[in-house]
C-alpha cells in the first residue's frame, strides 16, 4: 500500500539568528531524509499581514512530506520580533526551536556587508535599466570605490557621535543574543531551545548537524563524509554522498552542493580598534547568554 503524502505545520523551527549560517544549517539537516524543509522563509509570525491569513495559509506554505517525517520552517527574523514567542506558543506549545548564533561582531558585519552588496546589485541593475545594450555592468573601479566608502560608513553606522556603540541601530541589537534569548524563555522550556555554534556550522559542520540530529529525536543519518571543504569558496558543502534526493534539489550527479554566492560573500573591511570596540559592547551580552544556556562559545575573534 502506497504512503499518503500530506502538509504538516512546522515541528521545528530554525527561529535566527539573522547572518548567523541559518541557511547552511536548514540546507545540510536536509541531508537527513525525515526532515522537510519549507523552500522559502515563510515570515507568518512576524509579519502582521501573513499571521491574519490563519494557520491553514502556513500549512499550505509547507511541504508535502509523510506524516513520521518532521517538518521544518527557517524565518530568522523570528528572533528579535516581539510578540513571536507567544505567537508560536499559541500553534505548538511543544515547538522544539533552534537558534544557530555566531559572534555577534561577525554578525554584524555580514548583515551590514549584505546591505552594501545589495546596493551595488541595484547598481548593476538599475544602469542595465538604461542601457539598451543590456551589457553594461556598474565597472569593478565603481564596486570598488562603494566597499572603500562602506568602510567609513561602516563606522559611522555603529558609533553614536560621542565615540560609544549605537544600540538603537537594529543590526546591533540583533547581536545582543541574551536580550532575546530572555523574551523567548518566558514563554517557552530551555529545554525545547537548541542552540546552535555558527563558528563550528562554519568550521565544523558535522559536529553542529549531528548535535541537532539528537536534539530534534531524528535517527543520526548525517555523517562526516557529507560535506567536502569547497577551498574556492571557502566554505563547507555538501557532498555527492550527502545530496538529498527527490525532487528538492536539481543539481548535476556527481559534483557537490554549495550554497548559492549571496551565502559567504565579501565583507566590508573594519579597523581592528573599532572591531575590538564592538567585541567590548558585546562581552556582557554573550557571557550572560553562557550562563543561561549553559555553553560557551570560542568568539574571541578579534
Ligand atoms: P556571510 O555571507 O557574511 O559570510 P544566513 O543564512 O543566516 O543569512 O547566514 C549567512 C552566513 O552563513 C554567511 O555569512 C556565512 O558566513 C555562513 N555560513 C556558514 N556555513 C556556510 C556554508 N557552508 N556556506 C556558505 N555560508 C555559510
Amino acid at each position: 500500500m502506497s504512503r499518503q503524502k500530506i502538509r504538516k505545520l512546522p515541528e521545528a523551527i530554525i527561529v535566527g539568528a539573522r547572518k548567523s549560517g541559518t541557511r547552511a544549517l536548514l540546507k545540510f539537516l536536509e541531508i537527513n531524509p525525515y526532515v522537510s524543509p519549507a523552500r522559502s522563509e515563510i515570515h507568518f509570525f512576524d509579519k502582521p499581514q501573513n499571521y491574519k491569513l490563519g494557520l491553514d495559509w502556513y500549512r499550505n506554505k509547507m511541504p508535502m512530506c509523510y506524516e513520521d517525517n518532521l517538518t521544518v520552517e527557517k524565518s530568522p527574523a523570528y528572533f528579535v520580533t516581539k510578540g513571536v514567542p507567544e505567537k508560536i506558543k499559541q500553534m505548538n506549545p511543544n515547538i522544539k526551536l533552534i537558534l544557530v548564533l555566531r559572534d555577534p561582531v561577525k554578525r554584524l558585519i555580514s548583515d551590514f556587508s549584505q546591505l552594501i552588496a545589495n546596493r551595488i546589485k541595484a547598481a548593476n541593475e538599475e544602469s542595465d535599466n538604461y542601457q539598451h545594450s543590456g551589457d553594461y555592468r556598474v565597472s569593478n573601479d565603481t564596486a570598488k570605490e562603494l566597499w572603500e566608502k562602506a568602510k567609513q560608513e561602516f563606522k559611522t553606522y555603529v558609533l553614536r557621535r560621542d565615540g560609544g556603540i549605537d544600540d538603537r541601530r537594529s543590526a546591533i541589537k540583533t547581536g545582543m543574543y541574551s536580550t532575546h534569548l530572555e523574551r523567548w524563555l518566558f514563554q517557552f522550556n530551555l529545554s525545547q531551545i537548541h542552540v546552535v555554534d555558527g563558528e563550528t556550522l562554519t568550521k565544523n559542520p558535522y559536529e553542529e548537524l549531528n548535535r541537532l540530529e539528537r536534539f530534534l529525536s531524528l535517527k543520526p543519518v548525517i555523517k562526516p563524509e557529507h560535506f567536502v571543504y569547497n577551498q574556492q569558496k571557502g566554505f563547507f558543502c555538501i557532498s555527492p554522498s550527502g545530496i538529498p534526493r527527490g525532487g528538492s534539489v536539481n543539481h548535476p550527479n556527481g559534483t557537490s552542493l554549495c550554497l548559492s554566492r549571496s551565502k559567504g560573500r565579501r565583507h566590508v573591511q573594519v579597523d581592528k580598534n573599532l572591531a575590538n570596540k564592538l567585541s567590548r559592547f558585546y562581552e556582557p551580552y554573550n557571557d550572560y547568554l553562557y550562563s543561561i544556556i549553559g555553553r560557551r562559545f570560542d568568539w574571541t575573534i578579534y
